[in-house]
C-alpha cells in the first residue's frame, strides 16, 4: 500500500498532487486548437436545445452548480438539484429536457435514482462520470467521462477539479462556446494548479487554527461551490465544524456564528463587482474580530482584511474557483493530518454510497 502511495502519508495527498495530471487527461484532445473549439467526441450525437438539469450528491453537487453557473451565465435555462431531494413530478421535466448526472463513482443510489426517474419522463440523458461502464455510464443515454484516474481516498479531490473542467468544457458545447480567452484560459489552469501546490501557507494557516472552534468558507459566484466544498472537505477529514456560505447570506444569519475563534475563509478573485461585494462581507467578520483567510490572486485589496492570504495565480474567476479549491484542500488535509485523522477512510463515510 505504501508503494502506491508514491512516498506521501497519505491517499489524499497524492491524489490532490495528482490534479495536474488528471486535469490535462480531463482536457487531451478535447480542444480544437485551429478553430478555436471545444470538441467533445463522446458526446458527438447529442443535440440538445432546451432546459438542462443536473443532479448529484456531496462533492458531485457542488461541481453540478459550478456546471449550472456557468450555462446559466450563457442564457440556457440550467438549474442543479440535490439527488436525493430530485423528484420529477415536482419539477418540470419532459422530452425536451436533458438531466445531467454528475457522479465520480457513477454508483450513488440517489442519483442513479434520479437519473431513472427523469428517463421515465422522458428526458434524455447524461452522466459524467469517471468510471467506465458504471451503472451510470451505462443506463443514460449519454456519457462524458471526468479521466481523472483512479481515487482511493474517500475524500474527492482531483475528481472535483476534474469535473469543474468537464463540466465548463460541456457547458461551451452545449451554448455559444467559449471565448479565445476562455479557452486559453482552461489551458492553463493543469500548470497554475501546480504553482498553487508548490506553496507553503495552506500548512501554516492549519497550524495556526487547528483548534479553532469552527471553520467558515464564503463565497460568491463560480465561488460559492467552492465554499461549500470546502467546507465539506473540512468536516469530512477533520470531524470539525464548518460552514460553507455565499457571502452575501451572511448578514442574514450566520454571521451571529462569528467570533475570533472562527476562522472565516474569503475566496476572492479579480476586482470587480463580485469581488467587491465579499470584500464588503469580509469586512463584516473582521469588526466581528474572526480571523480572516483569503484565498485570492491578489488582483482586489481583500488582503487589507486579511490576516492570511493563501495565494493562486490571477486568473478568470472560472479558473480561479478550481485553484482556490486547491488551497482549500491543501488546508483542510494539513487540519486533519495534525489532529491525527484516518484521512483515506474518514469514519462514517464510504467512497460510493449506494443505498438511499
Ligand atoms: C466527497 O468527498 C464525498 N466522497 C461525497 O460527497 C461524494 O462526492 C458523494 O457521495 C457523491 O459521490 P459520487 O460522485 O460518486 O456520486
Amino acid at each position: 500500500e505504501d508503494a502506491e502511495k508514491s512516498g506521501y502519508d497519505h491517499y489524499m495527498l497524492k491524489e490532490i498532487h495528482e490534479q495536474p495530471k488528471a486535469l490535462r487527461q480531463c482536457l487531451r484532445g478535447r480542444i480544437d486548437d485551429l478553430d478555436g473549439t471545444v470538441d467533445l467526441e463522446d458526446l458527438a450525437d447529442l443535440d440538445h436545445e432546451g432546459p438542462i438539469q443536473f443532479v448529484a450528491c456531496g462533492t458531485s453537487y457542488h461541481a453540478a452548480l459550478f456546471g449550472a453557473e456557468r450555462l446559466q451565465r450563457a442564457g440556457v435555462r440550467a438549474q442543479a438539484f440535490l439527488a436525493s431531494e430530485y423528484a420529477s413530478d415536482r419539477v418540470p421535466v419532459d422530452d425536451e429536457t436533458l438531466v445531467v448526472g454528475v457522479t465520480q463513482s457513477g454508483e450513488t443510489a440517489d442519483t442513479l435514482r434520479a437519473l431513472r426517474e427523469a428517463a421515465r419522463a422522458g428526458a434524455t440523458t447524461l452522466a459524467v462520470t469517471n468510471t467506465v461502464a458504471s451503472s451510470a455510464a451505462r443506463e443514460c443515454d449519454h456519457a462524458l467521462y471526468i479521466r481523472a484516474g483512479p481515487e482511493i481516498g474517500v475524500a474527492a479531490t482531483k475528481t472535483f477539479a476534474s469535473q469543474q473542467l468537464a463540466l465548463a468544457l460541456l457547458a461551451f458545447t452545449l451554448s455559444d462556446g467559449p471565448t479565445r480567452e476562455e479557452l486559453e484560459a482552461l489551458r492553463d489552469i493543469p500548470g497554475q494548479v501546480r504553482t498553487v501546490l508548490e506553496t507553503t501557507e495552506a500548512r501554516a494557516v492549519a497550524e495556526e487554527y487547528v483548534d479553532a472552534d469552527a471553520y467558515f468558507f464564503i463565497g460568491r459566484g463560480y465561488h460559492y461551490p467552492v465554499a461549500l466544498e470546502g467546507a465539506l472537505k473540512m468536516k469530512e477529514i477533520t470531524y470539525r465544524h464548518a460552514e460553507g456560505f455565499a457571502a452575501g447570506e451572511l448578514k442574514h444569519g450566520p454571521l451571529a456564528l462569528v467570533t475570533e475563534d472562527t476562522p472565516v475563509f474569503a475566496v476572492v478573485t479579480g476586482d470587480d463587482e463580485t469581488a467587491r461585494k465579499t470584500i464588503g462581507n469580509v469586512k463584516e467578520v473582521e469588526a466581528r474580530d474572526a480571523p480572516v483567510v483569503a484565498i485570492t490572486d491578489g488582483e482586489s485589496d481583500v488582503t487589507r482584511y486579511a490576516d492570511h492570504v493563501l495565494e493562486i495565480p490571477a486568473v478568470s474567476d472560472l479558473g480561479g474557483s478550481v485553484l482556490a479549491n486547491v488551497q482549500l484542500q491543501l488546508v483542510a488535509y494539513w487540519v486533519a493530518n495534525l489532529l491525527g485523522r484516518s484521512i483515506d477512510k474518514p469514519r462514517n463515510l464510504a467512497k460510493s454510497v449506494t443505498v438511499e
